[in-house]
């Protein structure tokens, strides 16, 4: 059952390039040029009506929220507020009938997600739910739902699930932005067109995946390791650091790169590995400004860029890289090596990878 894979979430690493196909084909339109979710069939008004998106997970399905919050708000230019579901329930939040919750949940089932739902309904609220489970308790309680299509998903650390409810918001985010008239039919399209080559570009990474090995042997012994990134990277550096620590045991911890200057920097000593994501252009320069805060203390830093960077590789010691896409596919990509790194530091720690101590796969108790 783990086809031929030594542990489930590496096959379920490995699967990523068919789900991620099978989460986007069925909402491409035949030509390639447009989004379409016949499951939602909204109007131009129904998307216009929407006063603020209202975001709301637990773990790892909240730092795909993270990144939606730049999809949408940059392609659709509506306002979205991202929570924890268990701090949203019990905030008294600033929910009504203007505004729209978007839940998102692998399994369907996380107590507080569910209630998080309940609660922002009857505040009146639409509801959209984003889920990998037919029928899942999340997908009959919410008005309408998108399914990530993903498979089943067995290991306890979630890969596939999230890479497809960033594949499932990037086509939603482009959905409502030809609604609402916010996004040309050309960017529309340009998008799509690099998406639709994210399945192969993926076999590309893991053809790197004896390299992000060796770089799991290098961390092993650390004790703590830190993510950096900016824009959506800082979204990713936290599913990293999440990931890390979940499997491998190892204390990790992700900051924004413009923050290191505000506290954290007092951590970093001479051979702490500080993974810096630096695939988004537009603030690379400043990232490079951050790598080369944490290399000035004698940080180890790997770096993840893009195909082709010249500049980001200057400053840092090791080098994992992307193939090049656009700013809003990239994440989709960058995360996979996050995901591998902490595969192969969990196994070289000889940790049960699928069954970490103290967790479970689905949280139906508070
Ligand atoms: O089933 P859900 O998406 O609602 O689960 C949410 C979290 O419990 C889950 O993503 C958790 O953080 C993962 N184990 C992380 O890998």
């Amino acid at each position: 059952e783990k086809g031929g894979f030594e542990h489930f979430m590496l096959k379920e690493i490995y699967e990523q390039p068919k789900v991620i196909k099978d989460t986007m084909s069925c909402r491409i339109a035949s030509d390639g040029e447009q989004i379409q979710f016949e499951e939602l069939n909204w109007t131009p008004e129904d998307v216009k009506s929407i006063g603020k998106i209202m975001i709301v997970a637990c773990g790892t399905a909240y730092h795909a929220g993270l990144l939606a919050k730049y999809f949408i708000e940059k392609l659709a230019r509506i306002p979205v507020e991202v929570d924890i579901a268990s701090e949203y329930r019990y905030r008294d939040p600033l929910t009504d009938s203007k505004t729209l919750c978007i839940v998102i949940s692998q399994s369907g089932e996380t107590i507080d997600t569910l209630a998080a739902l309940k609660e922002a309904k009857r505040r009146g609220a639409r509801s959209l739910a984003i889920t990998n489970v037919v029928g899942s308790s999340v997908s009959r309680e919410a008005d309408q739902v998108v399914y990530t299509w993903a498979g089943p998903e067995i290991a306890v650390a979630s890969t596939k699930a999230y890479t497809t409810q960033l594949v499932a918001l990037l086509l939603l985010a482009l959905y409502m932005g030809r609604l609402n008239g916010h996004l040309t039919a050309d960017r529309e399209a340009q998008v799509i067109r690099d998406l639709q080559r994210v399945p192969d570009q993926c076999r590309n990474i893991f053809d790197h995946a004896g390299d992000i090995k060796e770089l799991a042997a290098k961390i092993k012994e650390k004790e703590d390791i830190f993510f950096i990134g900016r824009s959506m990277d800082y979204g990713l550096a936290m599913e990293g650091a999440l990931k890390l620590k979940e499997i491998s045991y190892i204390h990790a911890e992700a900051y924004a790169g413009g923050e290191l200057k505000h506290g954290t920097l007092a951590l970093i000593i001479s051979g702490v590995p500080v993974i810096a994501l630096a695939t988004q252009q537009d603030v690379e320069e400043k990232m490079i400004s951050n790598i080369k805060e944490v290399k000035a203390r004698d940080a180890y830093v790997i770096g993840v860029v893009q195909e082709g960077d010249t500049e980001v590789r200057k400053t840092i010691d090791s080098v994992i890289t992307i193939p090049r896409s656009d700013n809003f596919v990239l994440p989709i990509m960058t995360v996979i090596p996050l995901q591998l790194l902490a595969y192969y530091t969990a196994v070289v720690r000889g940790n049960d990878v699928d069954k970490p101590r103290n967790l479970a796969k689905s949280v139906t108790v508070e």
